[in-house]
């Protein structure tokens, strides 16, 4: 049995200590250490600026606070189980270090409001740290795209081989997922950043507190209109948890091509020995465990996203120990995140070597110029389902006598159609192919070209 009592003289005992444990959160809440001290600052400020404090006091308060900071850096603040969460052992070790004073920092303040102001802080910060690292993970992908705007892959559908692309135009394609990635963060910071302080434990405070003066001093943009909703409120958590799950989504899918890539079937790139790991037992294999692990740590962030969800549906206003359950999901979203991002980061850069020889060729062994034929027939006046009748005529033939649409002869092609002339052969090479598709966003080198410098401009701005 603890002796000490956390609470007000209201309770005889203390915990039963397996509750004490199961009620704690200090095991993982002291990651917001650093921010419940800002916040703790801040409050007291703001006690002395509306002259519920003295000046003095708020002084007093301050120090004791930045000398916790000091102990934490050092790695001498080590609270145990019985500060039960990050709030009590901060007040704790201020009383100790400040005496009654530091009895004072509470007033007008709930943990209520506290908790969500550091959820807010922290998360405020790791959203900043989260979109610099989505910008290294684009620079990479940029720098791989200008180097290979003419290098020419297969494109798929239905991962069948459908038209050949830019390898550029297939990278830039993640270069614009993360840049929704970063501007989508960029917006729930805004939804982030408003303030819960003083909202007290749900009602507001007797107390003439100046909300918008603390607020001001942690930098929030706003504050929170309504004391209930302010406490209660976990919806930018849950839409940072959603934002996280469409980066990893975007990482898996990229970890998916690369795990394709690096197969011996594809052969497009080759994995280099700083990024891969080795068989236990097969002494000739190389493993993409890098974007595999990518790929399998998307499932526990849209778990979290789940868990989070379904741990507010029910919840009556306004708060409830639930939200305590909140912690756990966000840091580790946070961190799986950003380790996933640079893992992917470090990958690109020095990880992985297209093999543009094998690309080369592979590009001219396949049916992926067909469109083009069709396409060739129906720019000289062929109505277009017609022309794709005839072309998917020649495949079929092709196939059964083991050639490509490249083997045939001019006179075979006129024998299709007499309106083949000998730019048939040009119209049909991958080069040309991949350059006559200019539509705006497609993947003709000038578009590309023109891509690169959009992609550049969004990097620089
Ligand atoms: N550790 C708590 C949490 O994470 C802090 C707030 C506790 N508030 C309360 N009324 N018990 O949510």
């Amino acid at each position: 049995m603890t002796t000490k009592k956390t609470w007000s003289d209201r309770f005889e005992t203390a915990l039963h200590p397996f509750i004490a444990e199961f009620n704690a959160s200090i095991s993982f809440d002291l990651e917001l250490l650093e921010y419940d001290l800002t916040g703790s600052i801040a409050h007291a400020q703001m006690l002395a600026h509306c002259g519920i404090i003295t000046e003095e006091e708020a002084q007093q308060l301050v120090t004791g606070l930045e000398q916790i900071r000091q102990e934490y850096r050092q790695g001498e603040f080590n609270p145990g189980i019985d500060a039960e969460d990050v709030h009590f052992a901060v007040e704790r070790r201020l009383t100790e270090i400040t005496g009654d004073v530091g009895k004072k920092l509470h007033t007008a303040r709930s943990r209520n409001d506290q908790v969500g102001t550091d959820i807010r802080l922290y998360l405020r910060e790791e959203i900043n740290q989260i979109r610099s690292h989505l910008r290294a993970c684009q620079r990479a992908l940029l720098d791989h795209a200008v180097n290979h705007v003419e290098t020419i892959i297969p494109g798929y559908t239905h991962l069948q081989r459908a038209q050949p692309v830019s390898l550029a135009h297939h990278l830039l394609a993640y270069f614009y997922m993360f840049q929704r990635d970063w501007e989508r963060l960029g917006e729930i910071r805004v939804r982030t950043n408003i303030s819960p302080l003083g909202a007290g434990a749900l009602a507001g405070t007797t107390f003439p507190i100046d909300r918008h003066y603390s607020a001001s001093l942690l930098g929030f943009d706003q504050v929170y209109p309504n004391s209930l909703d302010a406490v209660s409120d976990r919806d930018f958590a849950i839409e940072f948890l959603c934002s996280a799950s469409l980066i990893m989504v975007h990482l898996s899918r990229l970890s998916e091509e690369m795990i394709l890539w690096s197969s011996q079937e594809f052969g497009f790139i080759t994995l280099k020995d700083s990024c891969a790991t080795g068989s236990s037992i097969m002494p000739q294999k190389k493993n993409p465990d890098v974007p595999e692990l990518v790929r399998g740590k998307s499932g526990r962030v849209f778990g979290h996203l789940q868990a989070l969800l379904v741990l507010i549906k029910g919840l009556p206003l306004a708060y409830n120990k639930d939200l305590q359950e909140d912690k756990e999901a966000i840091f580790d979203t946070v961190k799986t995140t950003k380790a996933c991002l640079q893992a992917m980061t470090i990958l690109l850069r020095e990880g992985i070597v297209f093999n543009v020889e094998r690309l080369a060729t592979t590009v001219t062994e396949d049916f992926s110029n067909a469109t083009d034929v069709a396409d060739y027939l129906a720019a000289r006046g062929v109505p277009f389902r017609e022309a794709y009748n005839i072309v998917g005529k020649v495949v079929k033939t092709s196939l059964a006598e083991g050639k490509l649409l490249k083997d045939l002869t001019l006179e075979q092609w006129q024998q299709l159609h007499p309106i083949f002339a000998e730019d048939i052969f040009e119209a049909i090479a991958p080069k040309q192919v991949v350059a006559a598709r200019n539509s705006y966003g497609g993947t003709g080198f000038t578009q590309v070209r023109e891509s690169l410098n959009q992609a550049q401009a969004m990097l620089d701005s």
